[in-house]
């Protein structure tokens, strides 16, 4: 379902549609002619579309799943500080779960953030250089958190905000627990994020959100005016932004 009298598109369907096309849309645009590279996330609501891309890369042809290897180009929006990928709950180590492995991807092509580096500010840094000598984002796959966050844009949080090391609020710490076996003090205190002024200069966005929980935070993001309060709500500027919501989380938009 397309919506004309807003500026972003939305799409509501059950969630395994979302993700298959959502799926089909990042292998088109590794596979296409003006490769960039892509912005991925993590989170929960990510894992049916890494399942999905799995899927559709095991049916590949042997030169497509070539080509794909060779052209992978991929930056994760965080990392935990203090984490490293030998740890099963930083991002890094999720990416090689539920990506690398399953795509036989060559670690030089997914990205992360060093969780691990002496100097984590430095590091945002490297980060946001690194992504822009390979070209800056084109298509951006970002998920919601329940205080509005992307990425770990926490609120408050302005368009202009760069890559930077952050300190998370109690309320994600709650939200991440189920990777620390529900314990939110083992939730790292701080992250390294791309910023808002990063992720908004993405050739696309796609916004993935699923599940009763997050109806009235997108809802919030979508339909009143911009605010720092909640971060997502800036992505209402892109002019291309595109909505993936299940009926659930949907329902305070239609
Ligand atoms: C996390 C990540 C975000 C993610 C969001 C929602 O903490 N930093 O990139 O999109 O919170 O997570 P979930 O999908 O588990 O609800």
């Amino acid at each position: 379902m397309a919506s004309s009298s807003r500026r972003y598109r939305l799409v509501v369907a059950p969630v395994a549609e979302l993700a298959d096309q959502l799926a089909a849309r990042l292998l088109e645009e590794v596979l296409g002619t003006r490769p960039r590279p892509l912005g991925l996330a993590t989170g929960v609501t990510m894992e049916p579309l890494y399942a999905a891309l799995a899927r559709r890369v095991a049916a590949l042809t042997d030169p497509q799943r070539r080509l794909l290897r060779q052209s992978w180009c991929s930056f994760n929006l965080d990392e935990y500080v203090g984490l490293g990928p030998e740890d099963p709950a930083s991002f890094t180590a999720t990416m090689a779960r539920l990506l690398r492995l399953p795509l036989g991807l060559d670690p030089g092509g997914v990205h992360c953030p060093d969780g691990l580096a002496p100097d984590p500010e430095a590091e945002a840094q490297r980060y946001r250089l690194s992504l822009a000598a390979a070209g800056g984002l084109g298509l951006q796959v970002l998920g919601l958190g329940l205080n509005g966050h992307v990425g770990f844009n926490e609120p408050p949080c302005g368009p202009e905000a760069s890559t930077r090391l952050i300190a998370l609020t109690e309320a994600t710490r709650r939200q991440n627990a189920a990777g620390f076996d529900g314990q939110a003090a083992a939730v790292p205190a701080q992250a390294i994020t791309l910023g808002l002024a990063e992720i908004l200069s993405a050739r696309q966005l796609v916004l993935l959100v699923t599940g009763e929980a997050k109806a009235g935070i997108l809802a919030r993001a979508l339909v009143q005016p911009p605010t720092p309060d909640v971060p997502a709500s800036w992505l209402q500027r892109h002019p291309d932004l595109l909505v993936l919501a299940d009926p659930a989380a949907a329902a305070g938009l239609i």
